[in-house]
């Protein structure tokens, strides 16, 4: 390689306002996952922020300082931000940190700036070639939109549920669609339908929202989801994202 800074992709998942939809159980899964399958170091940022049920904590990490120290100013050195995994060493994880949200105080301008560096900084020296990014269900600036614009990949990860194709009305109009028509961002926008139980008659209603990318419908998982530790059975069932992950952006 050289000089060359190896290429990266970016992952995300959104669900808007929408909470509890299984962001954190995917992003931590995936991370496992795509770090063994793909054979390269995985950088998992956690920005659950005022969530005690996140994807970090399904790694086994809790109760360090975070992104969120970092981006309010109160821990400046990022390498102790980052911890790798004790189910996998390839998985680097940044926890959220002991900042709550409404200590978020920052300025919209700082706090992307910090985050880019952060995002760039924390690449090179976990030599990842991929990154996951876990959002919180909550809409404040600061926090979401940044890794929305960075993102090559979003995974809108809503219930498999009829209500959710007015949520992915409203996310695609408010979030998605301005970036990709009027910023002009090329992004894989994917659809994943969680908790589905029984037959798939929603997913074709709203292929119009995966824009470039596709619709996952994943089942309800009756054995119990990961609460501290990933389970193996979950990864399997989402070998259809794994796929479209691995073909990275366009
Ligand atoms: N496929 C599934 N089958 C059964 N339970 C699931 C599935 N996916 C997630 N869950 C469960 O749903 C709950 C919410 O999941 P999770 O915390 O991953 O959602 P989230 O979108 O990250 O929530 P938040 O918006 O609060 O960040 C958890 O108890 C998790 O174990
Ligand atoms: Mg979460």
């Amino acid at each position: 390689m050289g000089m060359l800074k190896p290429r990266h992709v970016v992952v995300t998942f959104f669900s808007g306002a929408k909470g509890g939809t299984g962001k954190s159980t995917l992003a931590a899964n995936l991370a496992i996952l795509l770090s063994q399958s793909l054979k390269t170091n995985v950088l998992l940022i956690d920005l659950g922020i005022d969530s005690s049920q996140t994807s970090s904590r399904i790694l086994g990490i809790a109760d360090r300082p975070g992104v969120f120290d970092y981006l309010v100013g109160s821990v400046g050195d990022l390498n102790q931000l980052v911890i790798r995994s004790s189910y996998l060493p390839s998985v680097f994880v940044v926890p959220p940190g002991n900042v709550r949200s409404y200590q978020m105080t920052v300025g919209n301008n700082e706090a992307f700036d910090r985050w880019v560096y952060l995002v760039n900084y924390l690449v090179m020296t976990t030599d990842s070639q991929l990154v996951l990014i876990d959002l919180p269900a909550n809409n404040t600036m600061p926090v979401v939109i940044p890794p929305l614009l960075i993102a090559h990949i979003i995974n809108v990860v809503l219930e498999y549920a009829a209500y959710s194709e007015y949520v992915l009305r409203e996310v695609d109009n408010a979030y998605i669609l301005p970036m990709l028509t009027r910023l002009r961002y090329r992004k894989i926008i994917n659809i994943v339908l969680n908790k589905a139980m029984g037959q798939d008659n929603i997913g074709g209603r709203i292929r119009e929202f995966a824009h470039n990318g596709d619709v996952f419908v994943i089942p309800m998982s009756h054995s119990p989801l990961p609460n501290h530790r990933p389970k193996a059975g979950c990864p399997l069932r989402i070998k259809g994202l794994t796929r479209s992950l691995q073909e990275g952006p366009q």
